[in-house]
């Protein structure tokens, strides 16, 4: 099984940095495909936690390679940030384990104002955006204005790209949203300024990717935010700029997408999402709140509050659908326990009508109100769990609910944050196969010390 891409199943934040992690242990290469500093995924080993923007979560452990995809959105400034920030804390960041799309696009300041002015300007109907410029960017790229890393290493090109860029930017910036330019020239050193530190690292992707995978090693597809966050699939306008499941990682990361071998989704036990938009299962008050607080659930990106509810087994179901999930991981299960009863949304109404199946038809699922199915919940701490017999029967119920609901195995379980934290139901597993060999980077877990 040499190729598996493992994405979000919901509205981002299900756990994957967490879960990447620890399958990048039996992986070769990490690689990202889409989004950009936006994406928050966090990572712990004991008494340390890592928060990952744009650098792949295999980081951590020595060996892997990790790569920063053809469809990202790479704000370089904070690109150096987050490398200089890892070497401060011992991991080895070199051009050995991190390489960087030539093709991937910038993110640079006038991205990042557009994305905020932009925001104000829709006043009540705000996203909520991440405020990182993503938006704009990919809008750029789409419009075929942007500028990729490939530009970023030659001066004049550069130079050149950059002004005609900025000058247009500028209009904008003062004549649309009445704020104050940018100085092209500063622009322009800044930009200068990274390029050399940034160059050892840039590279083909596309070309390495699909070579490492010709020689038989084994690559691990990281998916950024989630399908229902997803520029297509999603809950538009409420969504961020990307493709974000195994559709997204074909042109993402140049890859062809007959060979991508697995796909897996994941969940959180519950649903969470940050900003705003439709969220059927959104549980207000006390209840929200207690499982707001018992899952600690804060933006790793924006430190926002993230709103909570059930389990949606439509929204996961149709995520899982579109993407041809081949199962499910289940992350946060520990969370949930305690609560006198747990619920399940398995069917939207409005008026007369159900739907069972995610109503693309209905706008923001405006009026939608959901049918729950509803269990007792369990006790205990299910923290150091490490079999699938080993939890209360009450969340092996919940989990074979899930299933038969979203109509995918849960393959994995998580119960807790820490990298080992993990249930594999030895039945459906087998996630990167053996050790491939050639070029490994060697089986075993490794520490996040080089
Ligand atoms: P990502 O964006 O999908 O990588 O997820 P985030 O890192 O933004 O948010 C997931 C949060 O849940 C992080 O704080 C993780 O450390 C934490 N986490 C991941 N899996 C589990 C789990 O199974 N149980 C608990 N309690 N926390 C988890
Ligand atoms: P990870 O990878 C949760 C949300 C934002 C906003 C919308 C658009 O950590 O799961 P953007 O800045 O992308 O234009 O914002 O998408 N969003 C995320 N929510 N997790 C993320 O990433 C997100 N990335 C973007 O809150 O609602
Ligand atoms: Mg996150």
């Amino acid at each position: 099984m040499p190729s598996l891409c493992v994405f979000g199943a919901q509205w981002g934040d299900e756990g994957k940095g967490k879960i990447i992690d620890h399958l990048s242990d039996q992986a070769d290469l990490v690689v990202r495909y889409q989004g950009g500093p936006n994406a928050g995924h966090t990572v712990v080993i004991g008494s340390e936690t890592f928060i990952l923007h744009l650098i792949p979560s295999g980081i951590l452990r020595p060996g892997r390679v990790n790569v920063i995809g053809d469809g990202m959105a790479v704000d370089p400034f904070r690109l150096l940030e987050e490398i200089d920030g890892l070497r401060q804390r011992g991991v080895a960041v070199d051009p050995e384990c991190l390489r960087l799309s030539a093709r991937a696009h910038l993110i640079f300041e006038h991205h990042r104002r557009i994305d905020a002015a932009k925001e104000r300007w829709r006043g009540e109907g705000r996203i909520g955006t991440t405020g990182r410029g993503i938006g704009p960017c990919y809008a750029d790229k789409a419009a075929r204005t942007g500028l990729r890393l490939s530009d970023l290493l030659e001066p004049e090109r550069r130079r050149e790209r950059l002004l005609a860029v900025l000058a247009e930017k500028n209009a904008v910036l003062e004549k649309v949203y009445g704020e104050e330019p940018l100085d092209l020239e500063s622009e322009l050193e800044r930009a200068a300024s990274v390029a050399e530190t940034l160059r050892p690292f840039v590279t083909d992707a596309g070309a390495f990717v699909r070579q490492a995978h010709a020689d038989g090693r084994r690559i691990l597809f990281e998916g950024a935010q989630g399908v229902l966050l997803d520029i297509d699939a999603g809950t538009y306008p409420f969504v961020t700029s990307s493709n974000t499941g195994p559709s997204g990682l074909a042109a993402g990361a140049s890859f062809p997408p007959n060979r991508i071998d697995r796909a897996l989704g994941i969940c959180k036990a519950y649903t969470t999402r940050v900003g705003a938009g439709p969220f059927p299962t959104e549980i207000e008050g006390e209840e929200g709140d207690l499982l707001q607080s018992r899952g600690d659930e804060f933006g790793a990106t924006t430190g926002r509050r993230r709103r909570c509810g059930w389990f949606d087994a439509v929204a996961v179901r149709y995520a899982a659908e579109v993407s041809g999930a081949d199962g499910i991981i289940l992350t946060k299960l520990d969370v949930l326990s305690g609560f006198p009863e747990v619920r399940v949304g398995v069917a939207y109404r409005r008026g007369e009508q159900r739907w069972t199946r995610w109503p693309a038809e209905v706008p923001d699922l405006e009026g939608m109100e959901v049918e729950y199915a509803v269990r007792p919940g369990w006790t205990g701490d299910l923290g150091s769990v490490r079999e699938w017999g080993g939890l209360p029967a009450g969340a092996r119920e919940y989990v074979h609910w899930i299933e038969s609901a979203v109509g995918v195995p849960v393959v994995m379980l998580s119960v807790g944050p820490e990298r080992d934290q993990v249930i594999q139901r030895d039945d459906f597993f087998e996630p990167l196969g053996a050790p491939s060999g050639a070029g490994s980077a060697g089986a075993g877990p490794g520490s996040p010390r080089a």
